[in-house]
């Protein structure tokens, strides 16, 4: 892949643009925020960084949208973050306004672009953003799963006492309270049911469904970035090498599972042309029925936002 595009010079847009810049996976990098000055200001700071990063990655940045034409992949970063004491939803209407105008540059800008989105409400913000582009579903998705399962993990792995690469895990569902975390994870081969005791794996799964909470209480004016950046790092990642992983991601669920016309966490198979698979989850009765729900309450919303 050739060029990313990143909308958004916050806090996730600019340390993506820089992951991206130092992952050897594209030539160019077009970072982009409404904000005069911002994003040429920290690609400016970034292209310094080059020389002694080793990156041969061109880092552009502007207020003018135009700037993303041609990018291959798009990732959206942009709308406000919570603060603490609110939750996802409460940015709804304000990053509705953002993301219905943002698609409009995006369609009109890099029209064969590859939409990943990372504005919350996430699920919902997805499904407007499939919505207000117009792009087929293969070509929109959310990052959610990836971060919420990565945080799962690193939980385990300091439980465990094994390293974090070596762990494996998967969160479906909505990015939200009513997460799916699936019940088998290996850490380092062994079950995370043997290694670690039940009440502590409990503890473990509430504190990554409100892992992003706890960091939004800890730096009060911003919420995470370095995780978040890094989970749509690793989406793109797996795009742009055309890797066909299998990556949980919120995608178009009509047709799976007999869920409703939703964007929602499923697992999905990444290659150059977007999303190549969304694959069938084989799921307990308990987990299929909270998977349910959250898409039936996400499709209340939608519905009441008359995004269908
Ligand atoms: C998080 O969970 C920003 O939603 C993102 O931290």
């Amino acid at each position: 892949m050739n060029k990313i595009g990143v909308i958004g010079a916050g806090a996730v847009g600019s340390q993506l643009a820089f992951l991206l810049s130092l992952s050897g996976v594209c030539d160019e990098v077009a970072l982009v925020d409404i904000k005069e000055g911002l994003a040429e200001g920290k690609a400016l700071d970034m292209s310094q960084a080059a020389p002694v990063t080793g990156s041969r990655c061109r880092v552009s940045g502007s207020d003018d949208f135009s700037l993303i034409e041609g990018s291959d992949i798009t990732v959206m970063t942009a709308g406000a973050a919570r603060r603490p004491g609110m939750s996802r939803e409460d940015l709804l209407k304000t990053n509705l306004g953002v993301v219905r105008e943002v698609s409009a540059l995006v369609k009109k800008y890099a029209p064969g672009t590859l939409l990943i989105m990372v504005t919350n409400p996430l699920d919902i913000m997805a499904f407007a953003a499939y919505v207000f582009t117009g792009f087929e579903p293969s070509r929109v998705m959310g990052m959610s799963g990836v971060l919420d399962t990565s945080r799962y993990r690193s939980f385990l792995a300091a439980e465990a006492g094994v390293a974090p690469p070596d762990t494996r895990a998967m969160i479906l569902g909505p990015h939200g309270d009513s997460m799916v975390i699936l019940p088998e994870a290996d850490l380092g081969g062994e079950s995370a049911d043997t290694l670690i005791e039940t009440e502590v794996l409990e503890g473990v799964k509430t504190r990554a469904r409100s892992g992003g909470k706890e960091i939004v209480e800890l730096l009060r004016d911003s919420s995470a970035f370095f995780a978040p950046a890094a989970s749509a790092a690793c989406m793109v990642k797996a795009i742009a090498g055309d890797s066909g992983e299998v990556l949980p991601c919120s995608v178009y669920a009509a047709g799976v599972l007999d869920l409703p016309e939703v964007f929602i966490g499923l697992p999905a198979r990444l290659g150059r042309e977007g999303i190549r698979e969304v694959v069938t989850p084989d799921l307990a009765p308990a987990e299929l029925k909270a998977l349910k729900d959250s898409a039936a309450d996400l499709e209340k919303k939608i519905t009441s936002l008359e995004l269908k």
